[in-house]
């Protein structure tokens, strides 16, 4: 072989070599791909882009999931993202449906890649991220609708805030809020002839309470609510009605125009108003430990995936939320509701009472711990209140009712736990379903029976059903009438004639947490000798001492935003000093 021809040979070898590499690398697919999955409310669609097989990048192109649960979908994008693979990505716990749904559009898009199962398990980034210590003027523990609500007025008095949540999205308890907020003395009353007055806030409250809460406390509610009202609406919580709940005197819970639940309309508003003050808001990230300087509050130790940092601070704000998901707390505190189900997100496990113990905080009501009577059973989703406000009758498996509907909630979970089964039916109209647009989310979610005809719907729960005509044919006759004799049900406002008719099963689960840690009217925390520990607020669900011994529907979201606001602006005058 002559030097010229081993030449060429030797050339188009390594051609050949470098083809085969090429080709090899080739083989791997890369470009962007879409997937869709059915989500909470309907289809989640993601694009995935891939590099030789790898995955690079992922995002959600189209979701109807609640605002609050939007940011599940994106968790699960990133974990997909980071871990290089689309196996094994956990849940956001809360949002298992969009966590769900994501998964799967993102299993499309793989699909549609014609990318195999080994091949989507790709490279893990094992690298974390580099924590530093930061400061700011007031840290937040929380990022629900206390957390975001002091934020904003922290913020609006000149102070700079971090919120920190250990979720992967903002919220809590505050997203599932559905019936509506309290306030009395209301613009939106005065627009709408509602007469109204704190005073009679004020005595529903306290009774409803059982006459345990604070006089203090509840004088600073009532008479901040009216011009929180306002507060909100002008950052964007759009507030339009008024409905009358359980043991309220007037008709002062305020909704949407619609009837649509107020939680996502609240977080979504709230969320937005404190990132436009400022506010920076962490997310998966932990409070464990409150620092204490001399007994003073001076930042919070954060623990995230990556370890553990500080955030320095002149002022901590507590708005951690309620301890109803911590079934060994409310058995602790309540041995009797052992075994019961609860309404609340899985973030509220009462994380704040133990945070606050080395500060020798005080305690209030601890065991006052309340059940929502109109609770799917096993599912544990609740129906709202406001569906009774809107006109739905509580039915026994006997076909009959046996309680005033909007007693308060004490009284109502009682009344049912004494029936057949232990449950009860709520049972409703097309009218009153068509005047509540929350009522959509419960048919979406399956949980209705529906029949064209009272009868029919009997026969489709399993109860009485010649009963329960002649049940619904009597409280037609009182709502013609005004007057209700049997339990003294004062607001008669809809008659339940209009079919389809609907009905679902409820029982009593754990709902709200009223005691908590103890406050002043200035939201400063009180330590166990009676003293303010300074530096140290703390508002919403956390706290104990408005609601005394049962709290009124609706009473809960009128207490994050008025004392949110209350620690906000007083955390932002502390600093001051
Ligand atoms: P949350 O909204 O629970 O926020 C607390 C936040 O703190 C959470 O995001 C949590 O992740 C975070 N957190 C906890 N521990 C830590 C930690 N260690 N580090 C960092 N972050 C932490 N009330 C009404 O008045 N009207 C209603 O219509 C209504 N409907 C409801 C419906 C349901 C199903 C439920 C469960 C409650 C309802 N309530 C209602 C009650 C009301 O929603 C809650 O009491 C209120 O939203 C609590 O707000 P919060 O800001 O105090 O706590
Ligand atoms: O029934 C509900 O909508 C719940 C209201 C509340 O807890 O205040």
């Amino acid at each position: 072989m002559n030097r010229k021809l081993s030449t060429i040979l030797l050339i188009a070898i390594s051609t050949l070599f470098l083809l085969m590499g090429c080709s090899k690398k080739e083989s791997g697919i890369s470009g962007s791909f879409k997937g869709t999955g059915e989500g909470h409310s309907g289809p989640i669609t993601v694009e995935i882009t891939l590099d030789n097989n790898k995955l690079t990048d992922a995002k959600v192109l189209e979701i109807q999931d609640s605002g609050w649960a939007q940011p599940a979908a994106t968790t699960i994008v990133e974990q997909a993202v980071s871990t290089g693979s689309i196996e094994n990505l956990d849940a956001v716990s809360g949002a298992t449906h969009t966590s769900d749904g994501t998964k799967a559009a993102l299993k499309a898009a793989f699909d549609s890649a014609n990318v195999t199962s080994t091949e989507k398990v790709a490279a893990v980034n094992t690298e974390k991220a580099v924590l530093e210590d930061v400061t700011c003027d007031i840290v937040i523990i929380g990022a629900g609708g206390a957390g975001l609500t002091a934020a904003t007025a922290a913020e609006n008095a000149g102070a700079s805030v971090i919120i920190l949540d250990k979720m992967p999205m903002v919220g809590g308890n505050t997203n599932y809020a559905t019936g509506g907020l309290n306030a009395s003395e209301t613009s939106i009353q005065k627009a709408q002839g509602v007469e109204d007055s704190n005073e009679q806030f004020y005595q529903d409250t306290f009774i409803g309470g059982h006459e345990l809460g604070d006089p203090e406390l509840i004088h600073t509610f009532v008479n901040n609510s009216a011009e929180t009202v306002d507060w909100l609406i002008a950052h964007g919580v759009a507030l339009a009605r008024v409905k009358r709940m359980g043991g309220s005197t007037n008709s002062r819970t305020h909704q949407p125009a619609d009837g649509s639940a107020i939680g996502a309309y609240f977080v979504k508003a709230m969320d937005k108003a404190a990132r436009e003050a400022g506010a920076e808001i962490r997310l998966n990230s932990k409070v464990i430990e409150i620092i204490s300087e001399n007994g003073k509050a001076t930042g919070v130790k954060v623990e995230t995936k990556d370890g553990i940092y500080t955030v320095n601070a002149k002022a901590v704000i507590l708005a951690s939320g309620g301890f109803g998901a911590n079934p060994e707390m409310i058995v602790k505190y309540k041995p009797e509701l052992e075994g019961f189900g609860t309404t609340n997100a899985p973030s509220a496990t009462g994380d704040g009472l133990n945070l606050v113990t080395p500060f020798n905080a005080d305690y209030v009501d601890l065991e006052q711990i309340q059940t929502h009577p109109t609770v799917v059973p096993v599912k544990n989703i609740m129906i709202t209140e406001a569906v009774r406000a809107q006109g739905a009758i509580l039915v026994n498996r006997e076909g009959k009712r046996f309680v005033q509907e909007l007693e308060t909630r004490d009284v109502v979970s009682k009344a049912e736990l004494e029936q057949t089964g232990g449950t009860a039916f709520l049972v409703f109209d097309q009218d009153i379903r068509d005047g509540l647009a929350a009522i959509n989310s419960y048919a979406k979610l399956g949980l209705l029976t529906q029949a064209d005809s009272i009868e029919e719907l009997g026969n489709a729960i399993g109860i009485d059903s010649e009963a329960l005509a002649s049940t619904i044919t009597q409280y037609n006759l009182f709502v013609e009438t005004g007057k209700e004799p049997d339990f003294g049900r004062f607001d008669l406002t809809e008659k339940i004639d209009n079919g389809p008719f609907y009905a679902v099963e409820v029982a009593p689960a754990v709902h709200h947490t009223m005691g908590g840690v103890k406050i002043n009217t200035n939201t400063e925390v009180i330590n166990k000798d009676g003293e303010v520990i300074p530096g140290l607020f703390a508002a919403g669900e956390v706290t104990g001492g408005i609601h005394g011994g049962n709290r009124l529907g609706g009473n809960a979201v009128a207490d994050i935003a008025i004392f949110g606001r209350i620690a906000g602006t007083n955390a932002a005058a502390y600093i001051e000093k």
